[in-house]
C-alpha cells in the first residue's frame, strides 16, 4: 500500500468509530483485552462495506468483522458456524440469481435491468450456535442499492425467524453479548429490543471490521447519533404513497420522520438524534440570547462517567401554531464536543437565524415567520429535551418573497391536530423584534452570460458541449459503466474533441462512499482502459456470459495490453453513517480525503454527495443519503463539499435534485409534492449546501416532479436553484435520463433538446441520440442557440476553472 492509502485507511478507521451509534448498553463492553469470541450472523464474514450500484467503491482491500477481530488478537471460536453459513449462503445466492434470470426471461428483459439493486433476502436456517468463551457477537447485515427499494419483509426491513431466535438465545447464553447492525438502513428491532447491547455499526467502508474491533476493545468509543428515526415498521407513517409505479403522492406534507412521530404523539423505539456512549454526560448552565435575528444558546456539557466520550447537543424549536400548521418541533442547530475525558467539561455554542424557522406560505408564495412563541428545547435527542427559553416574536415577518414555481399535486397535504403546548413556569422569555428581520425580495432576472468563444462554435460543436462525451462507434454501449477516455472507471466526462479550442474535458466519477474508479487499468493512444469493473460487481454477475464478453471486448476490457497501472481509492463510511457522526468537521475531513484521491487520479467532479431525504425507510438508496431531516442533511453535505473543493481542480456534485426518494420505476415515477413540502424539506438540504459550500455541480434526478421531469424543469433550475439560492455551478442530468425509452410507462423520457432548453447544461453521459435531438430541437424551435450558448458558457468556464486547478 502506498503512503497516502495508509494515511487514508488510518483516517477512516478513526472517523468510523464516531459514526457508530450505541443503541443499547448494559456496561459489559468495552472488553479489557482480546480473548475468545463466538461470532455469528450474516455480516460476520460477509460484512458489508457499503451498498450496491454506482455508489460501490472498488477498493484494494476491505476488512471484514471476522478479519478485524482476528487482527486485533481475538480467537474466533465459532468457525464451524461460519463455514456452515457460507455454504448455505452460496446455495441461496445461486437460487436467487437463477430466480432473477427466470423473472427477466418471463418479462422479456435483461436480468441486469429487471433486478438492478435487488437484494437477496436473508435465508432461514438451522445451524447450531457452537462457540466458546464468555463473549459473543452477532453481526446482522443488510444490503441494498440503486434500482430497487427495500421490502417490509423478513430478511430485509424485518428480522427473519432465524435471526430473532439466534439473537435472543445468544443474549441469554453469553455474559457479554453484542448485537452489531452492519446495515445501511432501518431494520425493525422490535423483537430484539430487550437485548442488552446493540451497536449500529453501519457500513463504514474499507476498515469496517477493524473499527468494530477498536470499539469492542475500547480503543475508540461510539459517539454517533441517529440521523433517522428507528422504530417498528408498523409505527412509520403510511399517510403518503411510496413505491408506486406512476404517481407517488407525498400526502404527508412536511410530516416526515420525527415530525410525523411528534405529530401523532408516537414514541419511537429509538428516536431521531438518539445514541448512547460508554460514558454519561450532564448539561448545566444553559443560556439563550438573541442579537438581531441571531439566536445563540450555550450549554456546559460534562463527562460524568468513567470513559472518554463525545456528546452531540441538539437544539429544537417548537414554533407557534398560526395560520399555517407546523411540526411540534424541528432541529434548529447542533454541536458536538471534542473528546471529553472523565470529569472534563466543554461549553458548546449552538446558534441559528430566526429566518431559518420560517414556514412557506403557498397562498402568498413567501416564507413567513408567524408571530407568537418559539420554544427553544435543548437536549440529547428529539425525545429528550428541556425548555431553555421562549422567543416571543411581536408580529408577522415575511422573510423572503418568492414565486411559486414547482407545480401542484392533485391533493392537499395532511394536517395534524396539534394542541398548543404549555410552556412550564419560569422559562425565560426573550423578545424578538420583527423590525430586526429583513424581507428578502428575490430577483428572477438572471444575467445571461455568453462567452465570446462559444459564439464561434458551429451548432454541432455547441450541442456537443451540452452533452457528455460519447463514442459514436459504440452506440448505446458508450453509456454503460465507465464512459471516460481519460480516467478508467470514471462515470463520464465532457467533450474531448474541442480540446484544441481550449475546452478541456471534465472527468466525473462516482461516490458517495469514496471515489469509484477502476482499480487497475492500462493506457494507450486511445485512452485509459479499466481491467474489469466496467460495471459494479453486483451487476456483472447478472449479465449473461456472452454479454459480459461483448461488453469487455467493446469497452477495451479483457486481456491487458501494456503496463498495468493502479489507482487505489479508499472506501469511506456511507452517507448515512457520516450524518450519524453529527460532526460536520468529520464529514469535511472525509471530503478532503476524497478530494486528495481525485487530485491524484485526475477526476474533476465527484458525483456526490447525495442528499435526498430518508422519506421512507424502504428507499433502496437511503444508505447513500444522510437523514430524514433537512438541516443535518444540508450541514453534512456542505461540509463534504468544502472538503472536496479544498483541492485544486476538484468539485463536488450535489445530487439528485429533487424528490428522488424511491427507486421503484425511478426513471418514470412522478413525485407529487406540495410546494411547501418541497421547499421546507426536499429542497432545503440543497439550499443549505449551495449557500454554505458553493458546489461546482448539481445533478438533476430521474423522476418527474408534479408531472414534469426535473431535468426539464426550467422553473426548478433557473428560478429556484439559480435565482433564489444563488447557485453558480453547472447542472447535469443523471445518467441515461434521456436514453431509456419508458416502454409501457405513463410518462415518456426526457429529451436532450428540452433538457438544454430548461437551462440544464449537460445531458449525461451523452449519446448520438442526444446530439440528434438537440440538432432537431434547434430546427423545430424546442431549443434556441442562445440557450445552448448560455449552457455552454457555464460548462466552458467550469472546465477552464477546474483544469487550471483553481
Ligand atoms: C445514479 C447516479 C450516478 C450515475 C453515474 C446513476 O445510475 O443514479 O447517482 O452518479 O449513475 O454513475
Amino acid at each position: 500500500m502506498q503512503d497516502y492509502e495508509q494515511a487514508h485507511a488510518a483516517a477512516v478507521r478513526q472517523f468510523g468509530a464516531e459514526c457508530a451509534v450505541l443503541m443499547k448498553f448494559n456496561g459489559s463492553f468495552p472488553l479489557k483485552e482480546p480473548g475468545e469470541i463466538a461470532l455469528f450472523g450474516s455480516g460476520a464474514r460477509k460484512t458489508v462495506k457499503g451498498g450496491t450500484g454506482s455508489g460501490e467503491v472498488n477498493s484494494r482491500y476491505f476488512v471484514t468483522v471476522e478479519a478485524g477481530l482476528e487482527a486485533a488478537g481475538f480467537t474466533v471460536t465459532s468457525k464451524t458456524w461460519l463455514d456452515a453459513y457460507d455454504s448455505l449462503y452460496e446455495a441461496a445466492r445461486r437460487d436467487f440469481i437463477r430466480g432473477l434470470k427466470a423473472k427477466a426471461r418471463a418479462h422479456h428483459t435483461l436480468a441486469i435491468l429487471e433486478s438492478m439493486g435487488a437484494a437477496m433476502p436473508e435465508p432461514e436456517y438451522q445451524i447450531p450456535l457452537t462457540g466458546n468463551g464468555d463473549t459473543a457477537v452477532y453481526v446482522l447485515s443488510r444490503i441494498s442499492g440503486e434500482g430497487s427499494d427495500r421490502k417490509a419483509e423478513p430478511g430485509d426491513v424485518l428480522l427473519t425467524q432465524t435471526e430473532r431466535r439466534d439473537i435472543l438465545l445468544l443474549n441469554e447464553q453469553y455474559q457479554n453479548f453484542l448485537l452489531v447492525l452492519n446495515v445501511g438502513g432501518v431494520v425493525d428491532l422490535t423483537p430484539v429490543k430487550d437485548v442488552g447491547n446493540i451497536l449500529l455499526l453501519s457500513q463504514l467502508g474499507a476498515e469496517t471490521g477493524s473499527i468494530l474491533a477498536d470499539l469492542i476493545l475500547g480503543k475508540s468509543f461510539p459517539s454517533g447519533r441517529l440521523a433517522t428515526t428507528w422504530s417498528g415498521w408498523e409505527d412509520y407513517a403510511k399517510l403518503g404513497e411510496f413505491g408506486e409505479k406512476e404517481e407517488t403522492r407525498y400526502q404527508e406534507g412536511v410530516y416526515v420522520g420525527y415530525r410525523y412521530f411528534d405529530a401523532v404523539g408516537k414514541r419511537a423505539l429509538f428516536p431521531f438524534g438518539f445514541g448512547l456512549g460508554y460514558t454519561t454526560f450532564v448539561y448545566t448552565d444553559p443560556h439563550a440570547a438573541v442579537d438581531g435575528e441571531t439566536v445563540t444558546v450555550t450549554v456546559k456539557v460534562q463527562n460524568t462517567g468513567n470513559f472518554p466520550g463525545k456528546e452531540a447537543a441538539q437544539l429544537y424549536v417548537s414554533p407557534p401554531n398560526g395560520a399555517i400548521d407546523k411540526p411540534t418541533q424541528t432541529l434548529a442547530a447542533f454541536a458536538k464536543t471534542h473528546t471529553l475525558q472523565p470529569g472534563e467539561a466543554e461549553t458548546l455554542t449552538l446558534s441559528f437565524e430566526m429566518r431559518e424557522l420560517a414556514s412557506y406560505d403557498e397562498s402568498r408564495a413567501c416564507w413567513v415567520l408567524e408571530p407568537g412563541d418559539y420554544v427553544l428545547r435543548l437536549g440529547r435527542n428529539s425525545a429528550d429535551t428541556e425548555h431553555v427559553a421562549v422567543l416571543r416574536l411581536d408580529r408577522e415577518v415575511i422573510t423572503r418573497q418568492c414565486k411559486n414555481a414547482l407545480g401542484t399535486p392533485d391533493f392537499k397535504d395532511w394536517k395534524p391536530d396539534r394542541k398548543p403546548e404549555a410552556v412550564p413556569e419560569g422559562v425565560k422569555i426573550l423578545s424578538v423584534s420583527a423590525e430586526q428581520i429583513e424581507t428578502e425580495v428575490v430577483s428572477y432576472d438572471l444575467p445571461e452570460e455568453i462567452d465570446p468563444m462559444v459564439q464561434t462554435l458551429s451548432d454541432e460543436a455547441l450541442c456537443l458541449m451540452n452533452i457528455g462525451a460519447f463514442n459514436p462507434g459504440l452506440g448505446a454501449l458508450s453509456v454503460i459503466g465507465d464512459a471516460s477516455k481519460n480516467v478508467a472507471g470514471a462515470a463520464g466526462e465532457t467533450v474531448n474533441c474541442l480540446k484544441e479550442k481550449g475546452i478541456p474535458p471534465m472527468v466525473m466519477a462516482d461516490g458517495p462512499a469514496g471515489l469509484r474508479l477502476s482499480r487497475q487499468y492500462t493506457r494507450d493512444e486511445s485512452g485509459a482502459h479499466g481491467l474489469g469493473q466496467a460495471l459494479p460487481e453486483s451487476m456483472m454477475e447478472l449479465l449473461p456470459g456472452a454479454a459480459k464478453w461483448l461488453l469487455n471486448k467493446l469497452t477495451g476490457k479483457g486481456k491487458p495490453r501494456g503496463e498495468i497501472l493502479e489507482q487505489n481509492c479508499t472506501a469511506i463510511p456511507i452517507g448515512t453513517a457520516l450524518a450519524q457522526s453529527w460532526n460536520p468537521a468529520l464529514a469535511e475531513a472525509c471530503g478532503d480525503l476524497v478530494g486528495d484521491e481525485m487530485e491524484r487520479f485526475g477526476v474533476h467532479l465527484w458525483l456526490a454527495p447525495a442528499l435526498n431525504l430518508h422519506r421512507d425507510i424502504r428507499c433502496g438508496r437511503n444508505f447513500e443519503y444522510y437523514s430524514e431531516d433537512p438541516l443535518i442533511t444540508g450541514k453534512i453535505a456542505a461540509a463534504v463539499v468544502r472538503g472536496v473543493q479544498r483541492h485544486k481542480g476538484c468539485g463536488a456534485t450535489v445530487k439528485h435534485f429533487c424528490a428522488n426518494n424511491q427507486e421503484t420505476n425511478r426513471y418514470y415515477s412522478n413525485s407529487q409534492v406540495s410546494e411547501r413540502a418541497l421547499r421546507e424539506l426536499y429542497l432545503k438540504g440543497f439550499e443549505i449546501a449551495v449557500k454554505e459550500s458553493d458546489p461546482r455541480a448539481l445533478m438533476t434526478s430521474y423522476n418527474l416532479l408534479n408531472g414534469v421531469h426535473t431535468s426539464e424543469r426550467r422553473d426548478l433550475l433557473e428560478e429556484v436553484l439559480r435565482a433564489e439560492y444563488g447557485y453558480r455551478g453547472i447542472v447535469m442530468t443523471d445518467w441515461l435520463s434521456a436514453a431509456t425509452p419508458g416502454k409501457g410507462c405513463k410518462y415518456g423520457s426526457p429529451t436532450a433538446d428540452k433538457i438544454a432548453a430548461a437551462g440544464n447544461d449537460l445531458t449525461m453521459p451523452g449519446s448520438p441520440k442526444d446530439l440528434k435531438n438537440m440538432l432537431r430541437g434547434l430546427k423545430t424551435g424546442t431549443l434556441t442557440r442562445k440557450q445552448l450558448e448560455i449552457n455552454a458558457t457555464r460548462v466552458y468556464r467550469m472546465a477552464k476553472l477546474l483544469s487550471k486547478g483553481e
